[in-house]
């Protein structure tokens, strides 16, 4: 995609433009983001994910059996019916990896890296539904799919921000609305981290949140250290082999933390392991048992797809592949792959095309480590056939 292609979902900005005026910055609100929006679920569909065991839900009442009563999924059928006329959301988080229509919404975002995106969550509000003022550690697109729905923004928040003693929501305590927007289906509104917000559904609302992760510090620290802790033999230790006599045996000197700080220097600045590590933790699947593989010889595979079988990416699996040197690195799934400069454009087409298959797969399917890639992610599970062909 061109940075400098003004884009629709962006209201007329360019992508460049978006990041740099807006992104992790400032909200932006986008009127027909898409115009004519087909709402690719309905509210019962939606309901009937919230029954299904692997699909994460939520129902939020606002006067329930306690002041912003939160229930867990998956539900009983009956339990809709039983809710009551207003003032309640159903949250489902994921749906992109269980509805190929909502998954599709995800190509309106390549301006941004793929592995930024976390997921696509849905919500159906009954009227004057809402979830309370929050914030979220995360940047999000809200897309209005049915009905119409309020939003305000307010301040910039943080860990420190006083919230409403509750043991499930993190609701604000205190909320200084700065705007206001009603949004009707194709709106869009892009919030950056730490926004405090604040939806109403004005009648029956769905609302489509398109939301990015972006690890904590804490979290990079401890992952990657623990990664990279796989890698040091027992023997490697702090070592003063350019000690000196200590004016106080009791003192710990400040040699001893340059020393340190050499140790931590050497190992957090291997790029490569720093890399392998970052790939493989951002591509690791939201639910790592939907990326089951199918043991799958290679002459099967090339039989399948000479007979014109489809390969499609498995929507819960996650892809991305980077440089190393004249080498490649793929990501799939939480693993890793180094392979030569010369499966680029093979790279390339697996990460992005929507299905892979003998006229754009061509001369891959003569060539051995092409062919064993395939292979291989078949039985990992990020590529499976397509059911219906
Ligand atoms: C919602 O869709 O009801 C909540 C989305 C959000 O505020 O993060
Ligand atoms: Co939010």
């Amino acid at each position: 995609m061109k940075s400098n292609t003004p884009l629709q979902i962006l209201g007329g900005l360019t992508a460049a433009e978006f990041l740099r005026d807006y992104w992790q910055k400032k909200p932006l609100l986008v009127r027909q983001a898409f115009t004519d929006f087909e709402n690719p679920l309905s509210a019962d569909e939606l309901a009937g994910l919230a029954l299904e065991e692997e699909v994460e839900s939520r129902i939020v009442i606002e006067h329930g059996a306690q002041p912003w009563e939160m229930r867990r999924g998956p539900f009983a059928e009956d339990e809709f019916s039983k809710l009551p006329e207003t003032e309640w959301t159903l949250l489902v988080q994921a749906v992109d990896q269980f509805v190929p229509e909502v998954a599709e919404l995800l190509e309106h975002f390549r301006f941004l890296p793929s592995w930024r995106i976390d997921d696509v969550m849905i919500s159906f509000a009954a009227p004057g539904g809402g979830v309370g003022p929050h914030f979220d550690n995360y940047d999000v697109f809200l897309l209005q799919g049915l009905g119409k729905r309020n939003w305000k923004v307010g301040q910039m928040c943080d860990s420190q921000s006083p919230l409403l003693d509750h043991p499930d929501l993190r609701i604000l305590a205190d909320f200084q609305q700065s705007e206001e927007w009603t949004l009707e289906p194709g709106d869009m509104l892009y919030l950056p981290p730490r926004l405090a917000h604040c939806g109403v559904a004005v009648d029956d609302c769905m609302t489509y949140s398109v939301g990015f992760r972006a690890p904590s510090a804490a979290e990079v620290l401890t992952h990657f250290t623990d990664f990279l802790s796989q890698f040091l033999p027992d023997e490697e230790r702090y070592s003063d082999a350019d000690a000196v006599p200590a004016a106080d045996p009791h003192q710990i000197q400040h040699d001893a933390l340059d020393r340190l700080k050499r140790l931590l220097a050497e190992h957090m600045s291997d790029e490569r392991l720093l890399l392998t590590w970052f790939g493989q933790f951002m591509t690791e699947p939201r639910y790592p048992e939907l990326v089951a593989g199918e043991d799958m010889a290679e002459a099967d595979l090339l039989a399948e797809l000479e007979q014109g079988a489809l390969l499609v990416r498995n929507p819960s699996a996650r892809l991305a592949w980077s440089e190393v040197d004249e080498d490649l690195l793929l990501f799939a799934s939480g693993q890793s792959r180094l392979l030569p400069g010369e499966l680029r454009d093979l790279l390339k087409l697996i990460c992005a095309a929507d299905a892979l298959h003998i006229d754009n797969l061509g001369p891959w399917m003569n060539d051995e480590q092409g062919r064993a890639l395939l292979c291989e992610l078949v039985k990992q599970g990020s590529l499976g056939f397509a059911i219906d062909e």
